[in-house]
């Protein structure tokens, strides 16, 4: 497991105090956009810069090498923006490369990861809440969540790999039958879930019918929303309003199709 303690340590930034202005956000396709929602839903940064893997999507289903080397090439070529701090929106970099991307640069770099173990605690769940955790097949056998959360006292952990999201979302579809047969095949011995954690960021684009599937009273741990919980404690952040952010979309495949997710996404 990594250290967890060692990446939620406080940030280089808040120590320099420095206003954070300009960031760049990473992830392996269009599931990063789910946090760009956050972002802007808080009125955070001037210039947001997008990079979706969108080539090599899904991430979740590669060996850890693997996605450590296609982070440490998003690392530089995001590097060429000169941001102030680099988001990586995606949960199975997250749980495999944040400490080699570190290691690789004076920017500072921050996983969702590090910040939803954060805003579980937050949650004031009780320690025997039946906690679900959903991701990619890469972040449930690193089992970063499940220690981290067993780490944090919670006794009913259960994990899921739920990979086939990806391509459905990918694809545009959040809803409908596809959608059911995915969740009837994933969930049918899952009961009584106090709070899903939506271990991978292309999954809050399900959360309608996510929350149809396991009801109101389930707590979602969404990792755009802890995100901007957690920048908004940790960092000296530019805020801005909404329609003067700019922002900047770059993919390694068909950036018309990020574009065109982007636009359908960020304005629901
Ligand atoms: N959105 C990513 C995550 O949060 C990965 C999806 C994938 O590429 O498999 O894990």
């Amino acid at each position: 497991m990594q250290d967890l303690k060692a990446n939620i340590s406080p940030s280089k930034i808040k120590e320099s105090n420095k206003l954070i202005k300009k960031v760049a956000i990473f992830d392996s396709g269009i599931g990063g956009l789910s946090v760009v929602k956050s972002l802007l839903d808080a009125n955070m940064f001037e210039h947001i810069i997008y990079y979706g893997d969108t080539a090599r999507v899904p991430y979740g289903s590669k060996d850890k090498t693997t996605i450590i080397s296609f982070s440490l090439e998003a690392l530089s070529f995001l590097e060429g923006f000169e941001p102030d701090l680099i988001i990586v929106a995606c949960n199975t970099v997250s749980a495999c490369a944040i400490p080699f991307m570190q290691e690789n640069t004076k920017i500072p770099v921050i996983g969702v990861i590090q910040s939803g173990m954060k805003a579980i605690v937050s949650k004031h769940l009780p320690k025997t809440s039946n906690i679900l955790v959903i991701g990619t097949q890469t972040t449930i056998n690193s089992k970063v969540y499940q220690e981290g959360l067993q780490s944090l006292g919670f006794k009913n952990v259960q994990a899921l790999e739920t990979g086939l999201f990806v391509p459905l979302v990918e694809a545009g579809i959040y809803e409908g039958e596809l959608i059911k047969a995915a969740f009837n095949h994933y969930f049918k011995d899952i009961k009584d879930i106090d709070a899903l954690v939506l271990g991978c960021t292309h999954f809050p684009m399900l959360a309608t019918s996510l929350r149809e599937y396991f009801g109101k009273d389930c707590v979602f741990i969404h990792s755009g929303e802890t995100m901007a919980t957690y920048l908004n404690e940790h960092y000296n952040i530019a805020f801005c309003k909404r329609e003067n952010i700019k922002l900047n979309y770059h993919a390694s495949s068909n950036v018309a199709k990020l574009q065109e997710s982007a636009s359908k996404w960020l304005a629901l």
